[in-house]
């Protein structure tokens, strides 16, 4: 299993030392979640936080566009130092020239899936991605409950690239925590996200990223 911690829940004024600590307590990749207030009814962060993370860290980048018209930032992401960048299924009727533009740009490419979204609408893309990422919360917020009901489309998911024997990790997002991250894993998540558990857990990130080694 890989780790990749969500920078949305750290502490901005000292993002260098959260992203360090998170980084020597094991954390594997950075998640940057991107939003622009219209695909999602949030604003958070643009490309140009991504060469910090990279400096403070040199963590690879794993970046979840939540934006309308993707496709006209994806080279910026990728010229600020992404190493994955994942886009959603839901409103782009060009997403597999989306997603083989991001593999031109030298970046691998992932599809992601909002709960509310079949597995259907993303099926004919796996042979053309590296990560399918599948929302266990409606994004726009970090903070959210994770929504169980999600958990048999991460075993569907599981038995599809299996059957097809595909190449393809599956990344896990929201309401992860110590008691929600043996379901995912079992239901065969490969990398999961997380912000709160690990950014704001009450005794600091060092033991939010202990407690969810321990759960499993
Ligand atoms: C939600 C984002 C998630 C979220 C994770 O829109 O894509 O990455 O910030 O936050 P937690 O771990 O708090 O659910
Ligand atoms: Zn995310």
């Amino acid at each position: 299993m890989k780790i990749s911690a969500s920078i949305i829940s750290a502490n901005f004024s000292n993002l260098d030392r959260d992203l360090i600590e998170a980084k020597d307590a094991g954390v594997d990749w950075l998640h940057i979640d991107v939003m622009d207030g219209v695909f999602v009814p949030n604003i958070t962060i643009g490309p140009l936080i991504l060469p910090y993370c990279k400096k403070s860290t040199n963590l690879p980048l794993d970046v979840h566009l939540m934006i309308t018209r993707p496709e006209t930032h994806i080279h910026n992401f990728a010229k600020a130092g992404a190493d994955h960048i994942s886009v959603h299924v839901e409103n782009n009727p060009n997403i597999l020239r989306t997603v083989q533009e991001i593999r031109e740009l030298g970046v691998s490419p992932g599809i992601v899936i909002n709960p509310g979204t079949p597995l259907e609408m993303a099926e004919y893309l796996l042979p053309f991605v590296d990560m399918v990422l599948i929302m266990t919360v409606n994004p726009g917020f970090s903070g959210q409950e994770f929504i169980p009901e999600i958990v048999k489309k991460i075993s569907k998911t599981r038995d599809l690239i299996s059957k097809n024997n595909y190449n393809i990790l599956i990344e896990v997002d929201g309401g992860i925590n110590k008691n929600t991250l043996k379901t995912v894993i079992d239901a065969g998540a490969d990398v999961i996200v997380a912000a709160t558990a690990i950014f704001r857990h009450p005794l600091g990130i060092t033991a939010g990223v202990n407690e969810l080694l321990n759960s499993i």
